[in-house]
Parts: structure tokens; C-alpha cells; sequence
């Protein structure tokens, strides 16, 4: 059955503009976070410390999570691969950080330069210092209905990374749909593979909309119990290591699909239209919400 509520992760500023070609001015970032907080949006994936060689457009990560002016009750969370983009992060006085591995061999060692094992034993160390530190730690697997590189991806396979976080101290793992080619189907089955794993209530869907079918993927998951959910406002974004891969499902069209669900998620909906319209006049891309180019032609 649906949840009653859904928690809404914004993670447009983060992987939304992560692939962003020509640099966006921190100022524009910094007005993005804040209308997204205007919005009504609890939770918002502002930065990423991760190197500046790899993921050049997210090299301003410390003055974005200083520069942030913090609304009460909003979460500002930034990925953090390593103890070095850890500790950068808690110099920032960041408040909770995510770790990012991968259900694909080839996946991670093209995304994070080691194997999906590798992975995990540098991540303890960032679950052990953020737990001192008193930071939470989100756990991402990445390719979990796909990989560009291997393909077909074996849902066991996906069960057992995510266990892996969970275990190791991940308070939520959020299921990468990263390259788009998720049915609703397998999209269910991956689901009730992992959540014999992990309580459904600790699990999130992070679905790009590359083939069209992420809302349709958001529908089948939201009916096993997925109660959490990654977006970007105007369906910005892409992995750069990931081709292809299109934006996430876009936060407007995912707020429409609840609003008519009657799932609360106490975001306004036309505050969110507004600015994906703003943003992607700002950074000169198209509007990727069918529900935000609509609202916003009304
Ligand atoms: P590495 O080469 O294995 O690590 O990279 P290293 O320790 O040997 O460091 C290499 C270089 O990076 C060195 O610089 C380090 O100083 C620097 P150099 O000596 O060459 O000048 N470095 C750092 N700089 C800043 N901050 C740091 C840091 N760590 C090392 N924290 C590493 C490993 C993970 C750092 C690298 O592979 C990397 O940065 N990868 C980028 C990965 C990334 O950001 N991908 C996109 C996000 S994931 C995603 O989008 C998927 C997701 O949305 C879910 C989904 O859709 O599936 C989450
Ligand atoms: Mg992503």
C-alpha cells in the first residue's frame, strides 16, 4: 500500500548540475538551494567533495555548504567518497554526508577508481569518523536496474551492497536507478530483494529518467511501501560517468504524481515550478519537467 508521507531528497544542486560542462557561479547555486528551500524541501544534496579533477563543477563544495544561508529544519547533505572529503566537509560543519558505491564492478571502478570490496573498506573509516563526529551517513548504490558498462545487474547483487552500507552504519541506502533503463517490473523485484535485506523504511529510490519510465518506476516502488524519494527540481542533471544517463526524475513532476496520490510531502508545488524554471533559464538548459513546463506556460 502507499505511504501516507514522502520524503522528498533534493539532489538537483548536487547531481543535477554535477555534469554541468561550462562553471556555474556559486551565487547561483547558493539562490538555487534557497529557493528549493522556499519551496517547502526538507532535504537538499548541496555539494560534493569529491576531486576537483574528476567532477570539475563541483569544486566550489566549501564555500556552497558555507556560503549556504541554513533554513530550520532542512537537512544540507554533500557526498563525501574518502576521510579526506569527510573532513573537508566537517570543516564546512556539515550536518549529515553520503557515501556512494555501486551494484556494478565495472561501474565503480570507472566512478570511484576502485572495486565495489575497495569501496566498502574506505568507507568504514567515514562511517566511524562521521559517527563520532555526529554526522549522519546516507549509503547510495549506484546501478542497481543497469549498468552502462555490464548491463544486466543481478538484484542479489544489489541486496548485498546495500546490506553492506546499511550494516556498516548507513541510516538510509537510496537505490540508483543511474543510467534510466529501469522498468516498473524489475524495478519491483530489485525492491523486494533489497528490502528482505532492509527494512523498506530505511531504503530510498533514486531513479534518472533517461527512458522515460522513472515516474512509472516511482509508482510500482511507492506501492511496495518507498517512502523516500531522490529528485531534481526541472530534471536537471547526468553522471559524467555514466553517458547518456539523463537527469533525475524531475521534483515537479514527482510532487504532482504524489499531490494526486493525497501522499503528503508538504512541498509547494508551484514555489518548486518557479524555480526550475529560474534555474534552467540561468544555466541555459531545457526544462526537463513535463509538469513544470506546463505550470509554468499556465
Ligand atoms: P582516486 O584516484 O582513487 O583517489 O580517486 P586518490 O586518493 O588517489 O586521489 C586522486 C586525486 O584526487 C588526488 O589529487 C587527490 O588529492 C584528489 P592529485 O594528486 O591527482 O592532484 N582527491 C580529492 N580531492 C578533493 N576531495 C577529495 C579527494 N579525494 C582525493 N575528497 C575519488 C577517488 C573518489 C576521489 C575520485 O575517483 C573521484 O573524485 N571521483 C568522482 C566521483 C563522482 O563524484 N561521481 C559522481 C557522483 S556519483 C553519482 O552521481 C551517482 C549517484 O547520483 C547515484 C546514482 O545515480 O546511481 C550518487
Ligand atoms: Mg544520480
Amino acid at each position: 500500500s502507499f505511504p501516507s508521507s514522502v520524503r522528498l531528497v533534493e539532489v538537483g544542486p548536487r547531481d543535477g548540475l554535477q555534469n554541468e560542462p561550462d562553471p556555474i557561479a556559486t551565487s547561483t547555486k547558493l539562490e538555487l538551494i534557497d529557493r528549493l528551500g522556499g519551496a517547502g524541501i526538507r532535504h537538499i544534496e548541496a555539494a560534493s567533495f569529491v576531486s576537483p579533477k574528476w567532477v570539475p563543477q563541483m569544486a566550489d563544495h566549501r564555500e556552497v555548504m558555507t556560503g549556504l544561508s541554513r533554513r530550520s529544519g532542512v537537512t544540507y547533505s554533500a557526498l563525501t567518497p574518502n576521510l579526506r572529503g569527510l573532513e573537508a566537509a566537517l570543516e564546512c560543519g556539515i550536518e549529515e554526508v553520503a557515501v556512494f558505491g555501486a551494484a556494478s564492478e565495472t561501474f565503480s571502478r570507472k566512478n570511484i577508481n576502485c572495486s565495489v570490496a575497495e569501496s566498502l573498506e574506505r568507507f568504514a573509516p567515514v562511517l566511524e569518523r562521521a559517527g563520532k563526529a555526529g554526522v549522519r551517513v546516507r549509503g547510495y548504490v549506484s546501478c542497481v536496474l543497469g549498468c552502462p558498462y555490464e548491463g544486466e545487474i543481478a538484484p542479489a547483487k544489489v541486496a548485498e551492497v546495500s546490506r553492506a552500507l546499511f550494516e556498516m552504519g548507513c541510516y538510509e541506502v537510496s537505490l540508483g536507478d543511474t543510467i534510466g533503463t529501469g522498468t516498473p517490473l524489475k524495478a519491483k523485484r530489485m525492491l523486494e530483494a533489497v528490502a528482505r535485506e532492509i527494512p523498506m523504511d530505511k531504503l530510498a529510490a533514486h531513479f534518472h529518467d533517461t527512458y522515460g519510465q522513472a515516474i512509472a518506476n516511482l509508482y510500482a516502488v511507492l506501492e511496495e511501501g518507498i517512502a523516500v524519494i531522490d529528485s531534481s527540481v526541472a530534471g536537471l542533471g547526468g553522471c559524467p560517468y555514466a553517458k547518456g544517463a539523463a537527469g533525475n526524475v524531475a521534483s515537479e513532476d514527482v510532487i504532482y504524481l504524489l499531490d494526486g496520490l493525497g501522499i503528503e510531502t508538504g512541498i509547494d508545488l508551484n514555489a518548486l515550478a518557479a524555480t526550475g524554471n529560474w534555474i534552467t533559464q540561468a544555466i541555459g538548459r531545457p526544462n526537463r519537467s513535463k509538469v513544470g513546463v506546463a505550470l509554468n506556460a499556465a
